[in-house]
């Protein structure tokens, strides 16, 4: 069947299960209407926004959640990637209720805290580390350590990623096709209304697996910028691997040029290596920040990177905050990363993510869907594109008619899934292959009606 065909079927599709998925939830139509007096959208962060409303959930026991409607669900959501340890993890649960009980907090740091940093430095192989409270937190002070240890004021990152919401950042994140600029000329475009026009002085954009263009970019102006923020593999367009050579070149320009070299490791660092994507592909930057899976789905995040980069705080670089190493989020992050992300666990999401990988591939491959699939274990995603995406322009051609058909016919059929093409699956160590089966099952069904 023709591609044309296929797209046209799914809107089809998407109309149908649509419809389907307003006549079964009620209860989040309901609780909708009730939260959008006192929230903007109804929730508590864009990315939570659903159309036309978001499916509210009350709770989840391993691989599963439950909605407001009573209906139970797989979850391949798994909070944006927090949830690799699964829901109500019997061991993090422990941890959290016996933190709680002993202090919430003193705004002093307690030993587990330092504990913890030993863990990270030593699972991430950094010298030195500090606690946030967000992904975002991390990047904005990784920036501000790189800033003071360089002396210069700006930041190069990659055409269409996210780094969290703060103003600095928030350029060329997912731009539209009219604001993006050239190939060879990306624009930095603010992503946001109330985000200066003016403060992209301060930014460059580079395309990702383009290593010329960082070249290029640093003959010219290299001796202004600070550091290189990058996700290793990006993940908020799907997710789109490093090519061979590309990391290991960007890491020699950085260190010719004396730019930092940041890796994002927000998505990654907890999910798809034991020591992220910097041991997964064998690439050390200077700073790396982390947050999501490594605290066991409590607010907390964290930097660190080599000592001599590091000590700029000791030196006036300023970092604060009243809940950085606070005793709940670090005893969970603790017993996540010392007993639940084990070497064994990530064998375990390894198999699972394989296994789901070559289900989907076959529906695709027997169905003629154009699509792909990206397996790196705990994370996967379909990418409707014939082709794997190199970089974000790659992006902007994929189907998004498939994608939006895809979304109400998994979630109807007990599926939970991230809303947004730009997003992926998180599985977690609870998850079974009669788990991972159920959603090749939805797939495989899915692009049967796709093609008849
Ligand atoms: C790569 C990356 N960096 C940073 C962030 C921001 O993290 P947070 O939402 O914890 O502030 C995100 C959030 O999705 C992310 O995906």
């Amino acid at each position: 069947m023709t591609d044309d065909r296929i797209t046209q079927n799914a809107a089809a599709v998407a109309q149908r299960e649509l419809s389907t998925l307003v006549e079964r939830t009620p209860g989040s139509k309901a609780l909708f209407a009730r939260a959008v007096k006192t929230m903007p959208g109804g929730v508590a962060s864009s990315f939570q926004l659903g159309d036309p409303y978001p499916i509210y959930l009350e709770r989840g026991i391993g691989p599963e959640v439950w909605d407001v409607d009573g209906h139970r669900y797989y979850d391949f959501h798994n909070g944006f990637g927090t949830m690799a340890v699964g829901h109500a993890n019997p061991i993090v649960a422990e941890a959290i209720e016996a933190a709680a009980r002993n202090g919430v907090h003193f705004a002093v740091t307690v030993e587990r805290t330092v504990a913890l940093a030993e863990e990270l430095c030593r699972r991430f192989k950094v010298d030195q580390v500090r606690f946030t409270n967000s992904g975002t937190e991390s990047n904005m002070t990784a920036i501000r350590v790189a800033r003071a240890a360089t002396g210069r004021d700006v930041i190069a990152k990659i055409e269409g990623s996210y780094h969290g919401h703060v103003d600095q950042l928030m350029y060329s994140v997912l731009p539209g096709a009219d604001v993006m600029g050239g190939r060879d000329t990306p624009a930095a475009t603010p992503k946001s209304k109330g985000v200066p026009a003016e403060m992209a002085e301060w930014i460059r954009i580079v395309p990702f697996n383009d290593a010329s263009a960082v070249e290029r970019l640093f003959e010219a102006e290299g001796s202004k910028i600070a550091a290189l923020i990058m996700e290793p593999v990006m993940m908020n367009i799907g997710i789109v691997v490093p090519q061979p050579g590309y990391l290991e070149a960007v890491r020699e320009l950085c260190t010719k040029y004396g730019v930092v070299l940041i890796f994002d490791e927000v998505k990654c660092g907890g999910t798809i290596a034991p020591g992220g994507a910097a041991e997964r592909f064998g690439v050390q930057p200077d700073l790396s920040s982390w947050a999501k899976s490594i605290g066991g789905g409590t607010a907390i995040g964290a930097f660190g990177g080599r000592a001599e980069i590091m000590d700029q705080i000791n030196q006036g670089a300023a970092h604060q905050g009243t809940y950085n190493g606070n005793p709940l989020s670090v005893a969970a992050a603790y017993a996540t990363l010392t007993r639940v992300l084990t070497d064994d666990a990530y064998d375990h999401l390894g198999r699972l993510g394989a296994r789901l990988a070559a289900g989907l591939g076959k529906a695709i491959d027997e169905y003629g869907i154009p699509a792909n699939v990206v397996d790196l274990g705990c994370k996967g995603c379909v990418t409707y594109r014939s082709e794997p995406l190199t970089c974000y322009r790659d992006f902007l051609e994929t189907n998004t008619q498939l994608y939006e058909a895809s979304y109400p016919w998994m979630v109807n059929r007990g599926v939970f899934m991230t809303p947004g093409d730009e997003e992926q699956w998180t599985l977690s160590i609870q998850h079974t292959d009669e788990v991972i089966d159920r959603y090749v099952d939805a797939f495989g069904e899915f692009c049967a009606a796709l093609t008849t």
